[in-house]
């Protein structure tokens, strides 16, 4: 009697236990990525209103630098009014609404952050050594001198956007999303059939963008002379399939996307196997142990072939680059 008895509860009991487990794991299956988004939204970075830049000359300063930022090619560009040393491109064609929305490359950590250690550089670098940065990459250009109202102006735009962040943080949805490596290496001919059904009819067939009024762009190139050099950020597939899945078609955002990570991964490597002005900095990556995995050019401290390094499999370089004995 007492061991049919204790055979019933063991049983009894047993069924509770996997019960409870299988009540856990589904829990945690609901938890989708998406969740945690929401969960981080209310905490996410908001740039101060610019109705509170002060009226005064410092106030006209930063003002001035907004306009800098956000129709750089009306002041600095092919026909721009203080100097010709730039694409025609906005520094907002890619730092959106002036460097103020969220993951769409909004400068809410430069001003906590900076000056700070940059791998690429191998050294510190400052805030405008960063806008020069963009200016020769980017831009495809020259910045003007740190001595300039330009960069000055600029300067102090930026520095106003994150004189809130405290110092040393970054702040929620600052810079770019960083996307999951895609298990395959990402791949141009799908990119090019969702760039013609999804980007073609703004930026064009050849990636050549549209003119606006007579010195900006309405939608920016993606590719061609007028684009960004092979030195730029939006060349590593990383950034620009983090900057494209939060952002593009122009309209989305973090929270509305359009794109999923394979059609992001996708359409950059399409958009960066097209022809751009080639621009190398032989002083980039000084320490290899620091390289992304994503750069096409070596020498890297692996053996990945170079076409690896451009579109993958990026984690089986990442796994190596973490425990250097595998491979
Ligand atoms: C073609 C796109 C593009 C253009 C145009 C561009 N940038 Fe950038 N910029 C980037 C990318 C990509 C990054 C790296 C963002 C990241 O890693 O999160 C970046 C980073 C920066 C940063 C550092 C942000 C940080 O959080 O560390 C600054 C400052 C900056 N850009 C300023 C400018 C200025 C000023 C201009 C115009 C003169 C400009 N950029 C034009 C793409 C661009
Ligand atoms: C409805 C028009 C439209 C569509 C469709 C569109 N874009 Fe854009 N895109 C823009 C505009 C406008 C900007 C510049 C935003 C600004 O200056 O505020 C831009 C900027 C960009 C930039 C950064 C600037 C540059 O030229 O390098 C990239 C990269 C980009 N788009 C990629 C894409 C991709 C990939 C697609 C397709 C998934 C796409 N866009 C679809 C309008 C569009």
């Amino acid at each position: 009697m007492t061991r049919k008895w204790l055979f019933v509860s063991v049983l009894l009991l047993t069924v509770l236990l996997v019960l409870l487990e299988h009540r856990e794991k589904s829990k945690k299956a609901n938890e989708t990525p998406k969740a945690a988004t929401l969960s981080t939204k209310e905490i996410l970075w908001v740039a101060p209103d610019s109705g509170t830049i002060p009226n005064d000359e410092s106030g006209d300063l930063i003002r001035y630098g907004k306009k800098l930022i956000s129709h750089t090619s009306l002041y600095i560009g092919p026909r721009g009014s203080v100097n010709k040393n730039a694409n025609g491109m906005n520094c907002q064609n890619c730092h959106l609404d002036a460097g103020t929305k969220a993951w769409a490359g909004n400068f809410g950590a430069v001003a906590a952050l900076y000056p700070r250690f940059s791998d690429r550089r191998g050294s510190r670098e400052t805030i405008n050594q960063r806008i020069t940065d963009c200016f020769e990459r980017s831009m495809n250009g020259e910045a003007p001198d740190s001595t300039s109202r330009e960069m000055k102006a600029m300067n102090a735009y930026i520095s106003w956007l994150g004189k809130d962040v405290t110092k040393g943080k970054k702040p929620a949805g600052a810079g770019l999303e960083i996307l999951s490596f895609i298990e395959r290496p990402a791949d141009p001919q799908r990119g090019k059939i969702l760039y013609q059904q999804k980007c073609q009819s703004c930026h064009g067939l050849n990636g050549e963008g549209q003119p606006d009024s007579i010195a900006e762009y309405r939608y920016p190139p993606l590719w061609g002379d007028h684009s960004y050099n092979t030195a730029a950020g939006l060349y590593r597939l990383s950034k620009f399939a983090g900057f494209v899945k939060d952002n593009m078609p122009f309209g989305s955002n973090y929270s509305n996307e359009q794109l999923n990570d394979d059609q992001a991964w996708d359409l950059a490597a399409f958009v960066n196997s097209q022809p751009r002005p080639v621009k190398k900095f032989k002083q980039d990556w000084p320490n290899i142990l620091l390289k992304p995995v994503d750069l096409e050019d070596g020498p890297y401290p692996d053996s990945f072939p170079s076409v690896q390094h451009k579109y993958g499999p990026f984690a089986p370089i990442a796994k190596a680059k973490k425990n250097p004995a595998v491979k």
